[in-house]
């Protein structure tokens, strides 16, 4: 069967009201790009004629701003998950035109075949290349492409002249049997490749191949600031330290990472210490600094499910194949961030905090407990199961009129269970094998700001016992201070007393 090209339009025309789409990719990276602008185009065009018209979107991760930034301007976004970083859909989902919820991004594709979301009616599927058999090879991120390929009544493929045919090889597509028949996932070490390099698709689903030659366009990092750089080398110092005392063995363990500039510095740290040896990264996405790592030897390998590098990295990927195309592996979301694998592996997983109780709980998804940032991403995925979980986070935001170590979290992703080390700019305070009381002296000494240590010596002091010495009328004090004053540190405990 020839394949049968079309216009972004006419894909977009085949797309209703109410459908759900699954789209491929990973961050913006391996995300369709032109027929969302021709679908939010639509909806608009729907919307002025006076009819409704929104649709359910699954994706692996984030997007790009050509799906959600353009569906969410567009009002065209009934139903999102499992994560996003958009700003456009965050005013969205926080005022409820959009329904959002937050999900471990291990957990998707899966929770789709179990049939938990019903039918799903369209993929959208960013190819590097297709034949008239169906078989595809993905661009630059993977996500719940095999899943949405197998499950979608029709498929609409964008085949994007900008990805180099030299990203054949560099997938590995695995889909797990679903219970009660599943068998344990075989990989015994970062670079073990378990699958098929091509996505192999019915080929009568697919209504269409969309042409594009959208790059990625993911933005390059800001120049690092002085915290950041402190965040990176206290991150740095403590893995050697660890390494030092033979908590970590001598061949290192693979690492995971998260997103944004911190995790950019500890990496880059990592890379100028002479004492860590080489490593392997097994881990959801590769940002720029692992480029640099490889070509410098230090990172041998990389397990990704997206390769969410600036078009400047990109290139230069893309321009040295050959030295690249044994060094990374882009692997399904449900298998990069696979529970199963993060236990086995033991990776030692980075990732980041909006803020950090004293006891050591985490969140890392709610502004001042209400506001919907991005979502939990595959941080739940990795923490819960690591063998050495790192948080971080700056010790305050907004010049110090918000401290991010608070008396008590104001919304919970990760609990005091799974958080073994929360590193500042100010210093590093290890949690393990600590009582809650303990914690909380390591966390106030190591961790927060001078300007709301004092305070928050002074909370714990007022607690009247109890295993952890919470004040229930005043745990949320910071918050609440900082909604009526606008600063944390006019936060006044004899109203509580
Ligand atoms: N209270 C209120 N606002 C806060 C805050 C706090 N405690 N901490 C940070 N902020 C604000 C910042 O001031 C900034 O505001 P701005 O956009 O107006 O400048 C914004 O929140 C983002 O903060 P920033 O420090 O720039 O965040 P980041 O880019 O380092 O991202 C997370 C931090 C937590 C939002 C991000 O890592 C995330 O989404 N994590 C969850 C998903 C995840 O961990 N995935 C990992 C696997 S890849």
């Amino acid at each position: 069967m020839a394949l049968n090209f079309i216009s972004a339009q006419e894909a977009a025309e085949q797309i209703k009201n109410g459908d759900s789409i699954g789209f491929s990719g990973f961050t913006a990276s391996g995300t369709p790009k032109v027929v969302t602008e021709a679908l939010a185009e639509k909806a608009i065009k729907e919307h002025e004629a006076g009819r409704e018209f929104k649709v359910n979107m699954f994706t692996g991760a984030s997007t790009n701003d050509h799906v959600d930034g353009a569906l969410a301007r567009a009002n065209a976004i009934n139903m999102r998950t499992p994560y996003q970083s958009n700003a456009d859909l965050r005013k969205r989902l926080n005022v409820h035109d959009a329904h959002y919820f937050d999900l471990h991004l291990s957990e998707l594709a899966q929770k789709m075949r179990y049939g938990v979301f019903g039918k799903l009616n369209v993929a959208i599927i960013e190819a590097t290349d297709i034949n008239e058999e169906g078989e595809i090879v993905l661009g630059t991120g993977v996500g719940i492409s095999p899943t949405i390929a197998a499950m979608a009544d029709k498929i609409i493929v964008e085949l994007n002249d900008a990805l180099p045919k030299t990203l054949r090889g560099l997938h590995d597509l695995y889909l797990p049997l679903d219970p009660p028949y599943r068998r344990e996932i075989p990989i015994y070490k970062a670079s073990d490749r378990i699958g098929t390099p091509i996505l192999k698709v019915d080929p009568s689903k697919i209504i269409g191949v969309v042409k594009s030659s959208a790059k990625d366009g993911v933005k390059g990092f800001a120049e690092l600031d002085a915290v950041t750089m402190q965040i990176g080398a206290n991150v740095c110092n403590f893995l050697l330290a660890e390494l030092r005392a033979g908590r970590i063995p001598k061949e290192f363990l693979p690492m995971q990472s998260g997103v944004g500039n911190v995790a950019n510095a500890v990496l880059h740290g990592l890379g100028e210490s002479k004492e860590i040896p080489q490593f392997e990264m097994y881990t959801e996405v590769i940002q720029d600094s692992v480029v640099d790592l490889m070509e410098m030897g230090k990172c041998k390998f990389a397990s990704t499910c997206s390769l969410t590098f600036s078009d400047d990295a990109m290139d230069r990927v893309f321009n040295n194949m050959q030295f690249f195309q044994d060094k990374i592996i882009l692997r399904p979301g449900e298998i990069s961030n696979n529970p199963e694998i993060v236990r086995r592996l033991g990776l030692i997983t980075m990732n980041t905090a909006l803020e950090a109780d004293i006891f050591g709980n985490i969140n890392s998804t709610h502004v001042l407990g209400t506001k919907m940032m991005n979502g939990i991403g595959g941080s739940g995925d990795f923490t819960r199961n690591a063998y050495l979980s790192v948080f971080s986070c700056p010790s305050v935001t907004k010049g110090g009129l918000i401290s991010n170590v608070v008396p008590m979290v104001s919304h919970l992703d990760h609990s005091e269970h799974s958080v073994d080390v929360l590193i500042t700019d100010q210093g590093i305070a290890d949690l393990r094998g600590k009582d809650p009381v303990q914690r909380a002296e390591a966390v106030i000494e190591n961790c927060a700001h001078p300007d709301y240590k004092q305070l928050l010596w002074d909370y714990v002091k007022m607690g009247k016992g109890g295993q952890t010495p919470h004040t229930l009328n005043a745990a949320l004090a910071f918050h609440t201070e900082f909604a009526a004053s606008g600063d944390m540190r006019n936060t006044d405990w004899s109203k509580f007393a």
